[in-house]
């Protein structure tokens, strides 16, 4: 294995492990291989550069410029499957968490659905979740991937993008990153493991962008507008149709209605 970030082996939390990569195509796609070969995590797997970062709804994740975060965890929680989609809110929490431990004002950043983080108003961070599923639908595992722009960020994006270092004019390494990223997701997990769905909703509303306001929402197949009115107990966002009926969407990207 070649590489140049430091080991973080120290800094993690009890019982994860981390495995860094000078390049890989992506970390998503190392981290379920090593799940086919039966590895179980909880493992972080990272990457200085990837050559085929992979984004949600089949995107390029623009993986090339080295200081950023490319990283997936590998872990094989004791849930149903369809008990899962609380885990992109408490990874979405779980970055912000680490922004603020790094220097961004709490007050910057909000939680695009279903799950980029945002600073002032522009994607600083996309994450990739992918589940493995054997016999019958049961959950194998889980594979958390988590993108953050701590040094750069492509120039043509759909929506606005930032860096960290754009915003606060300095950024962590990305051990260090990695580190309280790592701590905060356990934080968070265990804070729904304890507390189930409710609890993460009172905590990520609070940061949600454009609630109450007009938007479209990209479906791949056509747009959907409306006002996004709430989160659903199942992580469904909510909007009301002109017509004053409720929909729920579980999937899409969500854009203000000028664009
Ligand atoms: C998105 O906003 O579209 C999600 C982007 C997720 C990118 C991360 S980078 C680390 C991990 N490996 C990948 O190939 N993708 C995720």
């Amino acid at each position: 294995m070649q590489n140049t970030l430091k080991d973080v082996s120290v800094l993690m939390p009890e019982g994860v492990r981390a495995e860094l990569y000078d390049r890989l195509d992506s970390t998503n796609t190392k981290a379920r291989m090593l799940a086919q070969a039966g590895e179980k995590g909880p493992l972080w797997v990272i990457a200085k550069h990837q050559t085929m970062g992979r984004g949600r709804l089949g995107r390029t994740w623009v993986s090339d410029a080295g200081g950023n975060l490319y990283a997936s965890l590998l872990f094989a929680p004791k849930v149903a499957a369809r008990d899962l989609s609380a885990l992109s809110f408490i990874t979405a929490l779980a970055v912000g968490d680490a922004l603020v431990a790094h220097g961004v004002a709490a007050e910057d950043i909000a939680c695009k659905w279903p799950n980029d983080v945002l600073i002032g108003d522009k994607k600083c961070s996309g994450i990739l979740i992918e589940s493995l599923l054997g016999a019958e639908g049961h959950l194998d595992a889980v594979v958390v991937g988590v993108g953050v722009n701590l040094v750069a960020f492509p120039a043509e994006t759909r929506f606005p993008a930032t860096s960290v270092q754009d915003e606060i004019g300095h950024t962590p390494s990305v051990e260090d990153f990695l580190a309280s990223l790592a701590h905060a997701f356990v934080d968070q997990w265990q804070h729904w493991e304890n507390f189930g769905f409710g609890a993460v909703a009172k905590r990520w509303l609070p940061l949600a962008w454009n609630m109450n306001k007009r938007c479209k929402v990209d479906m791949a197949d056509g747009f959907v507008e409306g006002i996004f009115v709430r989160l659903g107990d199942d992580g469904g966002m909510v909007i009301k149709l002109d017509d004053g009926t409720e929909k729920s969407l579980y999937a899409g990207d969500v854009y203000p209605i000028d664009v």
